[in-house]
């Protein structure tokens, strides 16, 4: 994985947000189908599903999603996990800014095929499936980057249109198969995918499940930089105009500027254009407005006060 560190500074190791229990400490319970259960000491603890960093002086938090056994697959227990990361992180003051990622060969390739082959209608309707991704991520105050590389399908990549921008690599590749599988898109990926490139390439990739390049994904407006694969990690959050710059900026003014852009999807035009007087307006009641303006004019940085 590339560093998370900008180039000079001090590289921070990706860790599980709740530590890994020591081995000694790992206890594994089973049930068989006839209902007998056996508890057996493992020695290997389980690996974490997500690992986060926060690289020094970055305010940025990257998650990065880690069961490359099988393609970064987006179990429940996985996406609970993020979205936990992720409500933490939203609350967290010291952040400004989350980057999701996967490894080389994945972001992700989709929900996990082998827990949606166990699953019926009543249980995910009941536990409302997936649905922490699809209204979840775009709920939180701060901007959250999809930073993919390699494979980022069905619920993966809807994961990654759920997010606030996406930066790929030059090997990323983007489909919603879950027609060969005999299903639909359940994750958003329909209305956004819609949203983001129009519906005849939407409904050819949905109806297809064909994968779309990251040179055609930037071509069609779905993701906004491509970086060679070694090098999209630090561009994501150390890069100029991404997760760091976006850290650095006033909190409340970055999140009313998100809440407005989400807006667009869900409005009127005259109803978007209203929001967004409104919310503009509210921003010359805050101290980071009469900062900005003030630092300009006196031809200073700003120093945010995040109120
Ligand atoms: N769920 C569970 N396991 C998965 C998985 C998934 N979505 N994708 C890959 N894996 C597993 C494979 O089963 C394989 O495991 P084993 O080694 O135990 O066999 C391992 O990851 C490596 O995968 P491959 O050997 O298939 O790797 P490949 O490089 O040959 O192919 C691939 C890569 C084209 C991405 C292929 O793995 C693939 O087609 N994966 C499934 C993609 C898919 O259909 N995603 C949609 C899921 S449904 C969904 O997401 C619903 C929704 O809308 C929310």
């Amino acid at each position: 994985m590339p560093s998370t560190s900008a180039p000079g500074q001090q590289q921070q190791a990706l860790t599980p947000p709740v530590p890994a229990p020591s081995p000694s400490a790992v206890t594994v319970s089973t049930t068989s189908s006839d209902g007998t259960s056996a508890t057996s000491i493992s020695t290997t603890p389980p690996e974490p599903l997500i690992l986060t960093a926060n690289p020094p002086d970055s305010h940025v938090l990257v998650i990065k999603l880690n069961r490359p056994r099988v393609l970064n697959a987006l179990s429940t227990a996985l996406v609970d996990l993020l979205l936990s990361a992720l409500k933490s992180a939203d609350a967290d003051p010291d952040i400004g800014a989350i980057v999701i990622t996967g490894n080389e060969k994945a972001f992700a390739a989709g929900a996990d095929i082998k827990e949606l082959a166990s699953l019926s209608f009543p249980s995910i309707y009941i536990q409302d499936y997936l649905r922490g991704v699809s209204e979840g991520i775009p709920s939180f105050k701060k901007p959250v980057i999809a930073a993919v590389n390699g494979h980022a399908l069905g619920g993966g990549f809807e994961l990654a249109l759920a997010c606030d921008t996406i930066f790929a690599s030059t090997n990323a590749q983007f489909g919603l198969p879950e027609v060969k599988l005999g299903t639909i898109p359940g994750a958003g990926g329909t209305q956004r995918l819609v949203r983001a490139i129009g519906k005849a390439k939407a409904m050819h990739m949905i109806l297809t499940g064909d994968t779309m390049s990251s040179t055609e994904a930037l071509n069609a407006g779905l993701i906004a930089k491509v970086y060679p694969p070694e090098q999209l990690l630090d561009a994501a959050i150390n890069a100029d105009s991404l997760a760091k710059t976006m850290a650095s900026y006033s909190r409340p003014i970055v999140a009313m500027a998100k809440e407005a852009v989400l807006q667009a999807d869900q409005l009127s035009l005259s109803d978007g254009i209203r929001l967004e007087r409104s919310l503009y307006y509210s921003t010359f009641t805050t101290a980071d407005f009469t900062e900005g303006t003030t630092a300009f004019l006196q031809k200073r940085t700003p120093s945010w006060k995040n109120a």
